[in-house]
C-alpha cells in the first residue's frame, strides 16, 4: 500500500479527460494535475523544448514525491517519455492513440488517428502503427489549433464546430468508420464528433485504457492507496481562468493555485 499522490499533467485543460477516468478507475488515489499553460501548446514546440518543460514538471513532482506519473497528453509523450524514463525512476505512464484497439475492433473500412500536427507527424505514432497494426489502412489527420480553443473553455465556439467538420467530414467520404482520438483535449468534444460523423462511426480514446493501465503498474508494484486525500491542481498559468475552465470541464468545483516551473 502507498497514499502518495500520483502526478499527471498537460500542457493544458486536455489532461483532465485522463484524470477524469483514473478517478473512475482508481477512487482511492490521490492525484496532483499540472496543467503546463505557460507554454501551451506543445504541439508547437521542439523537441528538445518539450524535454525542457517535461523535465521542470517532472522534477515537481518528484519535490512532491509522487509515487507515478501519467503523462496525460499525447505530443509530451511521443516526444518525451523515452527521455524521462532515463531520467526518472519512478513508473511513468504515456498516452497515446489506441491503435491497438481500433486495429482489433470490428470494422467494415478505414480508421484514422486525429490528434495534433505534431503527433500525427511524429515517428512514435509511426511505430506504434507499424507495431500494432501493420495491415490496416489509417489516416493521421492533425487538427488545427483545437486544442487552444478548448482552453478558453467555450466548447460551442462556432469555430470548434467549423474546424471539426473541415477536418472530419473528408474522412467519412473516403469511408472511414472508426476514429481514436490523438490529443487528450479532444475528448471533451467527443459527442459534437459524434454528431459530425454519425454514429455508425465508432470514437474511441485513450483514457480508459490509461487508467488500466496505472491500476496494473500500482497493484504490481503493491503502490495501491488505501485512502484518498485531496487533489491538488497546479497551473504555469492563470489560476482563475484554469479552475473555470476546469470546473466546466470536470463539472466540480476545482481550486487551483499558480506554480513557476
Ligand atoms: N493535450 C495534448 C495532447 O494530448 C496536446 C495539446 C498541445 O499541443 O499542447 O497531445
Amino acid at each position: 500500500m502507498n497514499n502518495q499522490p500520483i502526478g499527471v499533467f498537460d500542457s493544458g485543460v486536455g489532461g483532465l479527460s485522463i484524470l477524469l477516468e483514473i478517478q473512475k478507475e482508481l477512487p482511492c488515489e490521490t492525484s496532483i494535475f499540472v496543467a503546463d499553460q505557460a507554454y501551451v501548446p506543445y504541439g508547437r514546440k521542439s523537441k528538445e523544448e518539450l524535454i525542457e518543460r517535461v523535465g521542470k514538471i517532472m522534477d515537481f513532482f518528484v519535490k512532491k514525491e509522487v509515487k507515478a506519473v501519467i503523462v496525460a497528453c499525447n505530443t509530451a509523450t511521443v516526444y518525451t517519455i523515452d527521455e524521462m524514463r532515463k531520467r526518472y525512476r519512478m513508473p511513468i505512464i504515456g498516452t497515446v492513440p489506441v491503435i491497438k484497439v481500433i486495429a482489433r475492433m470490428p470494422r467494415s473500412g478505414k480508421t484514422a488517428v486525429f490528434s495534433t500536427p505534431a503527433t500525427a507527424n511524429s515517428q512514435y505514432l509511426e511505430d506504434l502503427i507499424q507495431k500494432f497494426a501493420p495491415n490496416i489502412e489509417i489516416k493521421k489527420i492533425g487538427g488545427s489549433n483545437l486544442e487552444e480553443l478548448i482552453e478558453e473553455g467555450d466548447l460551442n465556439n462556432p469555430e470548434i464546430k467549423k474546424r471539426l467538420e473541415f477536418h472530419l467530414i473528408p474522412l467519412l467520404k473516403d469511408g472511414v468508420d472508426a476514429i481514436a482520438l490523438g490529443c487528450t483535449h479532444y475528448p471533451f468534444l467527443k459527442e459534437k464528433i459524434q454528431r459530425i460523423v454519425g454514429q455508425k462511426v465508432k470514437i474511441v480514446d485513450s483514457g480508459g485504457a490509461v487508467a488500466r493501465r496505472l491500476k496494473e503498474v500500482l497493484t504490481n508494484e503493491n503502490m495501491l492507496a488505501a485512502q484518498k486525500g485531496t487533489d491538488l491542481y497546479y497551473t504555469t498559468g492563470d489560476s482563475g481562468k484554469f479552475e473555470k475552465v476546469a470546473e466546466e470541464l470536470m463539472k466540480g468545483k476545482i481550486k487551483a493555485s499558480h506554480v513557476d516551473l
